[in-house]
């Protein structure tokens, strides 16, 4: 008898472009593992029904993307402590009927950081954006023990309910949260973009003189305006792609207990 394939799949809307079933084989095919893993186009509506259907089909995990994350928060029946603070999930492992939740967004940009030798510790932070992407990775950037993290966005308003939602976390930590005001004069050791501002058209609106050693935009596959700016200002900078590799990465362990090599992927991508 043929062993069947585990089934496995990422859900999003748009997904047609998602890299992460190429990602998944790759790193399957290192421990001899047979994945059937697919991208599935769900919208907002239809996304609770359709986790039941795949549940019935026998699907082993779910990698959950834009726009689906903080619904799958919702929705999932058990939560680890990392995707129940950071409000999302992007992993689901299904184990007895159940959705098990969990979120490695944080710990993939930590992962890939560390890659490109960015320690946290003691560091100077500045988080760019206040939605769900930002959010999702303030746990692991607080665990990290930086000195400071400095929030911003557009929607000023934002950033102040994002430090006051994680200001206990911090504070545990001995992490200084703190908005950042246009009168400091801040070399930081790091910059994240994690707004959606390279998805439109318009015009991206970041404070203007921003200065810093190392900038990293969560966003992958352009030379986005946020990542031109480090380039101006001679910075070195990085774009999110070991981010969504290294995320991959941290599924992957939680569903086959295997730690992949990444490091040869990004020839495949
Ligand atoms: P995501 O889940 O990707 O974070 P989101 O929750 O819609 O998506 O949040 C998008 C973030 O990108 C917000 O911080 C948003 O700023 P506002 O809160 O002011 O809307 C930010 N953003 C989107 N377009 C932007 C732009 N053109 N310039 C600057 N920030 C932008």
């Amino acid at each position: 008898m043929t062993k069947l394939n585990k089934k496995f799949a990422v859900l999003g809307h748009p997904i047609s472009h998602s890299l992460s079933p190429k990602i998944h084989q790759y790193f399957a095919s290192q421990f001899g593992i047979n994945l059937d893993y697919q991208r599935i186009d769900v919208e907002s509506t239809n996304f609770k029904k359709t986790l039941s259907d795949l549940k019935q089909e026998g699907y082993e995990g779910l990698n959950i993307t834009l726009p689906l994350k903080n619904l799958a928060y919702e929705i999932c029946d058990e939560l680890s402590l990392r995707a129940e603070q950071a409000k999302s999930v992007n992993t689901i492992s299904i184990k007895n009927d159940k959705l098990l939740g969990d979120t490695t967004d944080g710990l993939g940009l930590i992962t890939d950081l560390l890659i490109k030798n960015i320690s946290l510790a003691n560091k100077k932070i500045l988080v760019i954006g206040a939605g769900g992407a930002s959010n999702g990775v303030m746990f692991d950037l607080i665990s990290q023990h930086p000195q400071a993290i400095f929030l911003t966005n557009r929607t000023i308003t934002k950033s102040h309910d994002m430090a006051e939602y994680w200001a206990s976390l911090a504070k545990d930590n001995d992490v200084l949260l703190n908005i950042l005001s246009l009168k400091e004069d801040i070399t930081f050791d790091l910059i994240i973009n994690a707004t959606s501002s390279s998805l439109g058209n318009g015009s991206v609106i970041f404070p203007e003189n921003l200065k810093g050693y190392f900038w990293y935009d969560m966003m992958y596959g352009k030379q986005t305006p946020f990542l031109l700016k480090a380039e101006q200002n001679k910075a070195k900078f990085s774009d999110g792609l070991g981010m969504l590799v290294e995320q991959a990465a941290a599924a992957f362990n939680i569903w086959h207990h295997q730690k992949p090599d990444t490091k040869s992927i990004y020839e495949i991508l």
